[in-house]
């Protein structure tokens, strides 16, 4: 057995604290409201890998046929516009900031009039198509991931390592996506009518033909609902280190 010397520095052991070594995919996904993002990005950090949030592209989407005044119901037109848009993600920006045409978008595509169209949007075929060949081309540059969103370990990273499945009730989730925007400086609309659009997003978000949200059957399914954001990443952590440990033994 080789000897170790102060300055030959084992790498991180499984099970231990510390950024992972190789090469790996990590999916997150689940329905809105479950705090899949900021679960995600914590947990893309603490395991020291980036952090890919594929609703930003779809927002991003929805945000360039709004303010293009591209009829949504255009699929050629919307897919024709968000190709030349090329969205890209400034990697240097912590979360990464999603860029059309080279310009960040990131304030706009968390507008109400976005977040009410973007399932229209996703719902697109050939518009799914084109992101998921951008989400491959992002993991092959970025091959340390943590990729979040409604089909990333059903559709675009089958083979990921580790998937998740994040899930809550639509009331808790509801509530939580008031408190999001409280915090983010906005005036929700009532619990009741938060509830009806998340109701509306996720019957929008399942029953699409192309990539709907589904959970994998190889996911770890995790109920968000009685548990804090610091305890679901420290649960996930947990189990990717688990699962990393499983695959050296
Ligand atoms: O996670 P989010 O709320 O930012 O997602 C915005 C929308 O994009 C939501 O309606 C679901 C859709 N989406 C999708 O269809 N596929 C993904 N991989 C990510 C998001």
């Amino acid at each position: 057995m080789a000897i170790l010397t102060d300055t030959q520095q084992s790498p991180p052991d499984t099970g231990q604290p510390g950024p992972i070594p190789g090469p790996i995919v990590v999916t997150v996904d689940g329905p809105a409201g479950t705090g899949k993002s900021t679960v995600a990005r914590q947990l893309a950090a603490r395991l020291g890998l980036d952090f890919l949030d594929t609703g930003a592209m779809y927002r991003a989407a929805a945000a360039i046929v709004i303010d293009h005044q591209i009829d949504p119901t255009d699929t050629d037109a919307v897919l024709r516009i968000v190709t030349d848009a090329d969205l890209h993600f400034d990697w240097t920006t912590d979360p990464p900031a999603i860029l059309a045409w080279l310009k960040p978008l990131n304030k706009r595509i968390r507008d109400a009039d976005v977040t009410r169209l973007v399932s229209q949007i996703a719902a697109i075929g050939p518009l799914r198509e084109h992101m998921v060949m951008k989400q491959r081309l992002i993991a092959q540059q970025h091959p340390k991931l943590v990729s979040e969103g409604r089909d990333q370990g059903s559709v675009v990273f089958p083979d990921a390592l580790v998937k998740f499945y994040l899930d809550a009730d639509p009331e808790v989730r509801a509530k939580r996506r008031g408190e999001q925007l409280r915090a983010a400086g906005r005036t929700p609309a009532s619990d009741e009518v938060l509830l009806q659009h998340i109701l509306l997003r996720d019957a929008r978000d399942s029953t699409r033909q192309q990539g709907p949200l589904v959970c994998p059957k190889d996911a770890i399914r995790v109920d968000t609902g009685p548990l804090s954001i610091h305890q679901v990443v420290d649960r996930l952590e947990h189990l990717v280190r688990e699962r990393i440990a499983g695959t050296k033994a």
